[in-house]
C-alpha cells in the first residue's frame, strides 16, 4: 500500500512538473473557440502558430484574438484576407513573436502603436494592399525587431518616418518589389547591428552604393569578401590560384581612396576597375584577389581605430642615456585563442581566457629605451647576444613599418601608432627628433620564450 502510494505521489510529480514546464506559446486552444481560424504545431520544438484565412471582416478577426485571450501563440499568420488592421493585442496578450501577412488587404496595419517590449522576430509583408499610406509610425513601440521583410507590397518611400520608428537593433531587412521611389541616403546608418540587406532598386540605380558607404564596416568587409568569392567560383579551376598578389597597378586608384577612407568613391572605383577583368578566368581570379585585398583594407582601417584607446600626456624628457624598462609576465591561453584578433573580434566580438605566469620566476618579456644624443632610432632585438640591431637614420628606413616580413616592423609601428614619429610631417626624420626631443632612441625588446612560442607582444616603454 505505502508503495503504491509513493509510486501515485513520483506519477502525480512528474505530472505536475510535466505540466508546468509546458510553455503557454505549446498549447493550442479548442477549435472551436478561434473558429473560423486554427491553431497549428507542426515541429517538435517550436511554438503554435495561429493562422487565420480567407476573412473578410474585420469583427471576426477582432474576435478570434479576444477569444484567446488566455492563449499565448508563437506566431500569427494571415492570408487571403480583407480586414482593417490586425488587433494591435495580439502583441500585448498574446504576445506572438512573429507576424505573417501574405495576399491581403489591409486599411491599416494596426489599430493603434503597439507597445511590444519583448523580442520580436520577425515581421513580413508579402503582396499587402494597404489602403492608407504605410504607416512606420506604428512601429514607434516597438523596442527590439530582429527581421523585416516586405514584399511586393507598395511602400513607395524608406524615409525618416522608417528611420526613427523601426527599433535600430534590426539584423535583416528586407524590401522587395515595393515600388520605392525615395531612399534617403544615409537611410540605414543607425540601424549599426544589421548583418543583412536586401532592397530592390526598383526606380533607384545607386541605391546599394549609396547604402554601402554609411553600413558598418563589418558588411562592407563581409560584402567584399563575398564578392572576392564569387569572382573566384566564376574564374573556375582555369582561373589559376585563388591566393596570390593582389597588387596591379590599375587598381591602385580605388585602394588609395578606400585608404584614406573615401568609401563611396572607393566602392565605385573598384567596380569601375572590375568591368575590366571579367572577360577571362585568369582575369576573374585577379579581380577575387584584388577584391580580398580592398576587404583587407576594410580591416586595415578597423586596427588603426585602436589609437582611439590611447591616451598620450606630455612628461618631462628622461635623462640621455638612462634607461626606462617595462616587463611582462607570459600568458598561457586557456580558451578562446585567436578569437581576438580582425577579423573575428569585429564579427563576433572575441573573448579569450588567458593566465598570466612567470617562467623561472621571472618576467620573460620586456623592453627598454633611454634617449640618445644622436637624432636616430636604433632598434635592438633580442637581450644578451643580440640578434638584430636595425638603424633608423632616415624617414625611408620606417616606412616599412606595415610589412610584416621587415626588420623589426612591429617596433616601427609602435613608434608611428605612438606618435613619437609622425611619417606624414614633411620635416626629416633628424629634424623631428631633434624639435621634439633633442635628440635620438635606443630601443631594445626582448622575449625569453622559445622561439614561434605564442604570439607576437607588443611592449611600447
Ligand atoms: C510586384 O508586386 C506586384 C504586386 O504588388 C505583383 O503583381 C508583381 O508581379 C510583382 N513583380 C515582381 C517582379 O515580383
Ligand atoms: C596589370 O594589368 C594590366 C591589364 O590586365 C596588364 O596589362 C599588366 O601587365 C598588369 N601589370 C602587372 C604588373 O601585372
Ligand atoms: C602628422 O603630420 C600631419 C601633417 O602635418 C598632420 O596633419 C597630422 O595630424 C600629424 N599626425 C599626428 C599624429 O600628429
Amino acid at each position: 500500500m505505502e508503495l503504491k502510494i509513493s509510486l501515485l505521489s513520483v506519477l502525480l510529480f512528474v505530472f505536475v512538473s510535466v505540466c508546468l514546464s509546458t510553455d503557454p506559446k505549446d498549447i493550442c486552444p479548442p477549435r472551436n473557440l478561434i473558429e473560423p481560424c486554427y491553431c497549428e504545431k507542426f515541429c517538435v520544438y517550436c511554438h503554435v502558430s495561429l493562422k487565420c484565412r480567407e476573412l473578410l471582416n474585420q469583427e471576426v478577426l477582432t474576435d478570434v484574438v479576444r477569444k484567446s485571450n488566455d492563449y499565448q501563440y508563437g506566431t500569427f499568420e494571415l492570408r487571403d484576407s480583407s480586414v482593417q488592421y490586425i488587433p494591435s493585442s495580439i502583441f500585448s496578450i498574446q504576445k506572438i513573436e512573429s507576424l505573417y501577412i501574405f495576399t491581403s488587404s489591409l486599411v491599416s496595419w494596426f489599430d493603434k502603436a503597439p507597445q511590444v517590449d519583448y523580442d520580436l522576430d520577425v515581421l513580413h509583408l508579402n503582396e499587402v494592399r494597404m489602403t492608407r499610406r504605410v504607416q512606420f509610425d506604428l512601429f514607434s513601440g516597438i523596442k527590439s525587431l530582429k527581421r523585416l521583410s516586405i514584399m511586393h507590397t507598395t511602400v513607395r518611400r524608406l524615409d525618416e518616418n522608417f528611420i526613427n520608428n523601426i527599433p535600430k537593433n534590426l539584423k535583416q531587412l528586407v524590401v522587395y518589389n515595393c515600388s520605392l521611389s525615395k531612399l534617403d541616403d544615409n537611410i540605414l546608418k543607425l540601424f549599426t547591428q544589421l548583418e543583412s540587406v536586401e532592397i530592390d532598386t526598383g526606380k533607384i540605380r545607386e541605391v546599394k552604393r549609396i547604402l554601402l558607404s554609411d553600413v558598418s564596416s563589418v558588411i562592407r568587409t563581409r560584402t567584399l569578401s563575398c564578392i572576392a568569392d564569387l569572382l573566384s567560383v566564376k574564374a573556375g579551376v582555369l582561373g589559376g590560384l585563388r591566393s596570390g598578389p593582389g597588387s596591379n597597378r590599375t587598381w591602385n586608384k580605388a585602394f588609395t581612396l578606400l585608404l584614406n577612407g573615401d568609401v563611396t568613391k572607393g566602392l565605385q572605383e573598384l567596380l569601375k576597375e572590375r568591368s575590366n577583368w571579367l572577360s577571362r578566368p585568369d582575369h576573374l581570379m585577379r579581380a577575387a584577389r584584388h577584391y580580398e585585398r580592398a576587404a583587407q583594407i576594410f580591416i586595415q582601417n578597423s586596427v588603426k581605430t585602436v589609437k582611439e584607446y590611447m591616451v598620450l600626456t606630455p612628461a618631462s624628457l628622461p635623462d640621455i642615456g638612462a634607461y626606462i624598462t617595462a616587463e611582462c609576465p607570459a600568458r598561457i591561453d586557456l580558451l578562446g585563442g585567436w578569437s581576438d584578433t580582425p577579423p573575428i573580434c569585429y564579427e563576433l566580438g572575441g573573448s579569450v581566457v588567458n593566465v598570466a605566469i612567470l617562467v623561472d620566476g621571472k618576467k620573460p618579456i620586456g623592453a627598454r629605451a633611454c634617449r640618445t644624443k644622436e637624432p636616430s632610432i636604433t632598434l635592438k632585438i633580442g637581450l644578451g647576444e643580440i640578434n638584430q640591431v636595425i638603424l633608423i637614420k632616415d624617414m625611408k628606413d620606417i616606412l616599412n613599418y606595415d610589412q610584416p616580413n621587415a626588420q623589426g616592423a612591429l617596433l616601427k609601428a609602435a613608434l608611428i601608432c605612438t606618435e613619437v614619429i609622425n611619417i606624414s610631417y614633411g620635416e626629416t626624420l633628424q629634424e623631428q627628433l631633434l624639435s621634439k626631443f633633442e635628440g635620438g632612441f635606443e630601443i631594445q625588446s626582448w622575449s625569453n620564450l622559445p622561439q614561434g612560442c605564442g604570439r607576437i607582444i607588443l611592449i611600447c616603454t
